[in-house]
């Protein structure tokens, strides 16, 4: 059993330019919903049977109210950087001006971090849409995409000088595949059309904001986060499927923000669904980048269908966390040296990488070594990528705490820190400590 965090002694990882952080996102940790508007998800919630255990955000890690707490523990942990989100919600007024209060709040938290010498990533958009864009088509209308610009100018305006590094959107995959086409995620809506046109608005939403982030703060780095899950055949009869499923769920995003053209599987699409898309709408998509966040937890096997499409497919005998994804740490390392095979890549951050587990609390202890495996595993998969020639800058963890795991509601947890609901006391998983104990051997 791997009971500790390591790297080999020589890692450029542990040089002081290379950045470690924690992660979370607005909703999973926020709480305090009534001094919010309302978002896609807090409808979502109310649906029945939408999350597996009924929950839903309002109280989440009360984070809102325990945040100071929460920085103290962030620098307990010796991380160089907090990677949060923004909640568009938070931050803005239905009519579009300035929620003082909201901004405010993260005004004080990005002080405070910067008081402790912790860097700053922010993402703008970590799927909390605003309910008002969404009765009006939400992602599918791409005046959505105008209206994410005009908040990423406010909102940079407002923290002028208090962000190191800002990420357009997190996973457009999942708020526009999950969300609009298969509908397991806000806003619940299952159409083919809609998830394509959804994802279109999104990056056509990023590119937008870039422009505006390179006008108004253009000595900070800005990029974006894509989740990725490398695509594996079950049997050689599955290749093409597994290809497909690849285009449609990875190299969609990477290629059209890298390269600003969509894969070919594109033009196989029944017309009906492709998505609308204005003349200048790739070049929008693909300004230059400082940065691609990279996340990764697993890999997926597909086999075909009988239309010749692509499903996924389980496989049996092999380490799952309680999400039911397989452990593969390998295909991190694989997964970086195709993306550096692939495309001209700009420095790349893995802006998440983690697992849930079926943690307990016993005697003031979680003892999550599968979990410390897991880290121990893919820090090195990510070493190994670096070796082969890959720039990778930067390693933050998923998640600084447990928190909403969206349609799984609170079952799942993914923190290095322990969070009893009832109680919301916090408690250093052994995950934690072995992660504190990776970086204090540093010398920074
Ligand atoms: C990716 C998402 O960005 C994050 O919100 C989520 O909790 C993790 N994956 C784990 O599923």
């Amino acid at each position: 059993m791997i009971k500790t965090i390591s790297l080999p002694a020589n890692s450029p990882m542990l040089q002081p330019s290379f950045t470690f952080g924690v992660a979370t996102a607005s909703f999973q940790i926020e709480g305090a919903r009534d001094s919010r508007l309302d978002c896609i998800w807090d409808t979502f919630c109310q649906q029945p049977n939408m999350i597996a255990d009924q929950s839903n955000g309002d109280a989440a890690c009360e984070h809102v109210k325990l945040w100071q707490q929460d920085i103290d523990m962030i620098a307990d942990l010796a991380v160089d950087a907090y990677r949060l989100s923004i909640s568009w919600p938070r931050a803005l007024h239905q009519d579009g001006t300035v929620n003082q209060q909201g901004i405010g709040f993260y005004r004080d938290l990005l002080i405070a971090l910067k008081t402790r010498n912790i860097k700053t990533y922010v993402t703008l958009y970590h799927w909390d849409l605003p309910q008002h864009f969404e009765d009006k088509g939400g992602w599918q209308n791409r005046d959505t995409a105008y209206a994410f610009a005009a908040y990423t100018d406010i909102v940079s305006k407002e923290l002028t000088g208090l962000v190191d590094s800002y990420a357009t959107l997190n996973e457009p995959f999942c708020s526009a595949y999950l969300g609009y086409e298969i509908g397991v995620h806000a806003p619940g809506i299952k159409s083919q059309k809609a998830g394509r046109q959804a994802a279109h608005h999104q990056l056509l939403a990023h590119g937008l904001a870039m422009q505006v982030l390179r006008k108004n703060c253009p000595s900070t780095e800005a990029g974006i986060v894509l989740n990725f899950s490398p695509t594996y055949p079950l049997t050689s009869a599955d290749t093409i499927a597994a290809e497909q499923a690849d285009q449609y769920h990875n190299q969609w995003y990477i290629k059209a923000v890298l390269e600003g053209a969509y894969p070919a599987l594109l033009n196989e699409l029944d017309p009906l669904v492709q998505p609308n898309i204005q003349a200048s709408d790739m070049q929008v998509i693909s300004q230059p980048i400082d940065f691609l966040g990279v996340n990764y937890y697993t890999r997926i096997h597909y086999k075909k269908t009988a239309n010749n499409w692509f499903d996924e497919a389980v496989i049996d005998n092999v380490p799952v966390t309680d999400m039911g994804w397989e452990v593969y740490p390998q295909g991190l390392t694989e997964l970086l040296v195709d993306l550096n095979n692939q495309y001209n890549l700009p420095k790349m951050y893995i802006t998440e990488n983690g697992a849930a587990m079926a943690d307990t609390l016993i005697a003031g202890q979680v003892l999550d070594y599968d979990r410390i495996s897991y880290y121990h595993t893919h820090l090195n998969a990510v070493q190994n990528a670096i070796e082969q020639g890959v720039n990778v800058q930067g390693y933050f963890a998923w998640s600084l705490m447990d928190n909403f795991e969206w349609a799984y509601g609170y079952e799942k947890r993914f923190g290095l820190v322990y969070i009893d609901y009832k109680t919301q006391q916090r408690t250093l998983k052994e995950s934690a400590k072995q992660y504190r104990a990776l970086l204090k051997q540093r010398q920074k």
